[in-house]
């Protein structure tokens, strides 16, 4: 694993965009395993700063995203669709096609996740995974558990998640209690992956989940078992 502890959002952001960058000059048809939140907002708008002067090429880039609110629908501005859009989909040259993301109207949410799963099999893979981490150590949505959930499912969010979320809605009452989300499986199968967090309050649970032990009560830590493992941390929040 790769440690890396920078200055700045901006350092992290502009050090996590060189990784994507570089897996994307390498490979034109990677199939990027993407996240929201409020972490790789600087990660998107570095690429995009590159993508206007030339220097990257996304049409032949597949993106798979980890999650989705259920109950949201693509139109919705909080729907993790509708900001992947926004803050990184509209600005380049990805064929939106080959944009996925976990349907949050699913009425089978069992189903959707079957599909989601299969979808990502049949793509051959993530190349690159991103992903940051909550509060209680979750990534994707996979809230600590007495299990490591292996596919996309379905999850309950926890009280934690729903407060610290609600800084993107109305209020807190508005924040959707469960969401669909990529398992342990595709997550820990994708070649390499990324992981990027900012802030003082997120130390203690990287450090935690990157030298503690590793158990389903911090999803993060199975993390230690994936043999391309980078992390960028800085303790400026964004
Ligand atoms: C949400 C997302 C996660 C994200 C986490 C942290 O719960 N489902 O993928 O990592 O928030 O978000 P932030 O980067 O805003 O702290």
């Amino acid at each position: 694993m790769k440690f890396y502890e920078v200055a700045s959002y901006k350092e992290m952001s502009r050090k996590a965009a060189n990784i994507i960058s570089a897996e994307v000059i390498t490979n034109p048809n990677a199939v990027l395993g993407l996240a929201t939140g409020s972490s790789p907002i600087g990660t998107y708008k570095q690429l995009i700063e590159w993508y206007n002067k030339g220097d990257i090429d996304f049409s032949g880039v597949t993106a798979v995203n980890l999650d989705e609110y259920y109950g949201l629908s693509e139109d919705n501005e909080q729907s993790y669709r509708y900001f992947m859009n926004k803050n990184f989909f509209d600005h380049i040259n990805i064929n939106k096609a080959r944009t996925y993301v976990p349907n949050g109207l699913a009425k089978d949410p069992v189903l959707e996740g079957k599909l989601y799963d299969e979808r990502i099999k049949a793509l051959g893979g993530i190349d690159i995974q991103l992903l940051g981490i909550g509060l209680d150590g979750h990534i994707g949505f996979n809230e600590p558990n007495d299990v490591f959930m292996r596919d996309t499912h379905l999850v309950d969010l926890n009280e934690s998640t729903i407060k610290a979320n609600a800084r993107f809605f109305e209020s807190e009452d508005k924040v959707p209690r469960q969401a669909i989300t990529m398992g342990m499986m595709s997550i820990m199968r994708a070649k390499k992956i990324l992981l990027i967090a900012a802030g003082e309050k997120k130390e203690a649970v990287v450090r935690e989940a990157f030298n503690g032990v590793i158990t389903p009560k911090l999803p993060a830590s199975i993390l230690q078992l994936h043999p391309n493992v980078t992390v960028i941390f800085t303790k400026e929040s964004n």
